[in-house]
């Protein structure tokens, strides 16, 4: 069986007082007391089968994860989100929660996550813990119970309805992997809805029994040393009550963004409850959302009516773009700066769902260019960013060609269009790639001979290097930490211009160059703030000139220009 790419689709604080969070001394940030850490943050994404394998079986796990912290601190980033790592049948690898407390043993156990977290602590790296909210497994013992019978006490705690008059599934919906959202259930005549596999039953948020468990779910992890979560699939909490056929089923909005199956407003109150219990919990712990939407408004609807739901809602907007399209990019992030009402937008391309943007925006000649490209501009807009482990060295998905002939077996039962996206760690050049001692679960790429942590962190025009610099600036500069956002205008449609401000009129000008010809600019927009005292803070080709009065940019070229402004 294979699942569709998401992405192409979308897609009592006392108790925790001894667990909060607190970078130790002499860690290399400063102090972020200016403002909650979170609004600025950069937060690492990490698929814990793919990243780093400790006992040589092939599979990732929580110890490689803490091997790995020191790598991860030297990179710089705030926090790490790992994919979930709970008991699970893998059908959706771990998508499908079994035990939403416990620790899969091909993960590690309970003591692997504490010392994982104290130890990240002790980094001053935070860890937010993937919580798949809208479905469990279908092996969940709740689920089990749930489908024993239909006067099972659990019965209420998924989603049951009658067939329809002619005995088929009670509407005509889509789910977002194919084929019907109901699945048949022989032993109590009734239909369960599952939004994606029928191995992943939606939950019933309607049911106070199954709000309390999950709500619990929460405090679990939190009390655990956990700093938040991200939350999987937030928009489908809720289904209409009407249970509506739909008129237009293989056309109107994606089957993602059904008015009748997303976004649906008994959703919010939900969110409103898991803010006020992640608020409650020390050390600004926060909640990261998959919220696909339609549009900036809707965009703006997932952080709260009063900001008092999810902080960090990722923006699909910006991270479903696949093509490098400068006025495309310009609207975007316009929006996502002035019609956020001020609010942490959340800026991302790569993910366990999406091609890395190596591949997704490389022509195949310029590949590494364009990756100083993206990256630069996810990493200089105000807001929150996610980087998708490996893409800092420039990993590319895995080549058709070397996962044709994978096999699958007991660590991989079934291919995913995904798969391409998740394969290991590119530690070292060497055949595994310094991922495992065994055989690995997916295919290393054989790029990893070339394309590796080892060989780029001491190389200073690696694109590790790359990377580092712009987190290191991002810490460092005022105007790029939390400095105001500039719209300017380029007066060329091949590239993207805009600065960031600090409280004293310093700033940062960036300047992306999304085309294989070198441009020449006209910048407008200052705003009276006429830029002074230029400098180059990083470049890609790297030069340390530039004429702010006739600024120049090789092909798919990057400047970071610091300034002083006069009004
Ligand atoms: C989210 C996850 C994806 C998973 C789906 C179903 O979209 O990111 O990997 O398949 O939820 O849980
Ligand atoms: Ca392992």
């Amino acid at each position: 069986m294979t699942i569709s790419r998401l992405s192409r689709i979308a897609l009592g604080a006392s108790a925790f007082a001894a667990l909060a969070f607190a970078p130790v001394a002499g860690s290399a940030k400063p102090a972020r007391d200016h403002q909650s850490w979170w609004k600025s943050a950069v937060i690492y994404e990490i698929y814990p089968r793919s990243f780093q394998d400790s006992n040589g079986d092939g599979i990732g796990d929580l110890n490689g994860v803490t091997q790995r912290l020191d790598y991860l601190q030297k990179l710089g980033v705030d926090a790490i989100w790992l994919t979930p790592f709970f008991p699970s049948p893998n059908a959706d690898f771990g998508y499908d929660v079994a035990d939403y407390t416990g620790v899969a043993p091909e993960y590690g156990t309970m003591q692997d996550w504490d010392r994982l977290t104290r130890e990240a602590r002790k980094r001053g790296i935070r860890v937010l813990v993937d919580f798949v909210l809208n479905h469990s497994s279908d092996q969940h013992p709740w689920f089990k119970e749930s489908r024993s019978s239909r006067t099972n006490p659990k019965r209420d705690w998924y989603v049951w309805r009658d067939p329809a008059p002619d005995g088929g599934p009670p509407t005509n919906w889509q789910s977002i992997f194919g084929g019907s959202t109901w699945e048949y259930d022989k032993a109590t005549h009734q239909y369960y809805y599952h939004i994606f596999l029928p191995q992943q039953p939606d939950v019933n948020w309607a049911n106070p029994g199954l709000k309390r468990a999950m709500y619990d779910v929460m405090r679990f992890w939190l009390r655990h040393g956990a700093s938040g979560f991200r939350l999987d699939a937030t928009p489908y909490l809720f289904e209409d009550p009407n249970w509506p056929n739909d008129p237009e089923v293989k056309s109107g909005r994606p089957v993602w963004l059904k008015p009748y199956n997303s976004g649906l407003p008994a959703g919010n109150a939900i969110l409103r409850d898991m803010r006020r219990i992640v608020d409650k919990a020390p050390g600004d712990a926060v909640l990261l959302g998959e919220s696909s939407t339609a549009t900036i408004e809707d965009l703006r609807k997932v952080y709260g009516a009063k900001s008092d739901e999810i902080n960090l809602p990722m923006n699909f907007l910006y991270g479903n773009l696949t093509k490098l399209d400068a006025p495309t990019f310009k609207k975007q992030i316009d929006d996502a700066q002035m019609k956020l009402d001020g609010l942490p937008p959340v800026f991302f391309f790569s993910s366990h769902d999406h091609s890395r943007q190596w591949t997704s925006f490389g022509d195949g000649v310029h590949n590494d260019a364009i990756a100083r490209v993206t990256s630069a501009m996810t990493l200089t807009l105000r807001g929150t960013a996610l980087l998708y482990y490996g893409e800092e060295i420039g990993m590319a998905d895995l080549p058709k060609e070397e996962l044709q002939h994978f096999p699958l077996g007991p660590k991989r039962k079934v291919a995913d269009n995904r798969d391409p996206e998740r394969s290991p760690m590119q530690w070292t050049g060497d055949a595994s790639g310094g991922f495992t001692t065994g055989a690995p679960w997916l295919p290393v790429a054989s790029a990893a001979r070339t394309v590796n942590v080892a060989a780029q962190i001491r190389d200073p025009a690696s694109m590790y290097a790359w990377y580092a610099r712009l987190l290191q600036l991002r810490r460092t500069n005022a105007a790029l930490r939390d400095g105001a956002y500039l719209p300017l205008e380029s007066g060329n449609p091949d590239v993207v211009a805009y600065a960031r401000i600090d409280a004293e009129g310093r700033g940062v000008l960036v300047l992306l160059n999304m085309s294989a010809a070198p441009q020449s600019l006209s910048i407008s927009g200052w705003r009276g703030r006429l830029p002074q005292d230029a400098s180059v803070l990083l470049a890609s080709p790297a030069t340390d000139k530039i004429d702010l009065q006739a600024p120049a940019l090789e092909p798919y070229g990057v400047q970071l220009v610091q300034f002083t402004s006069r009004r």
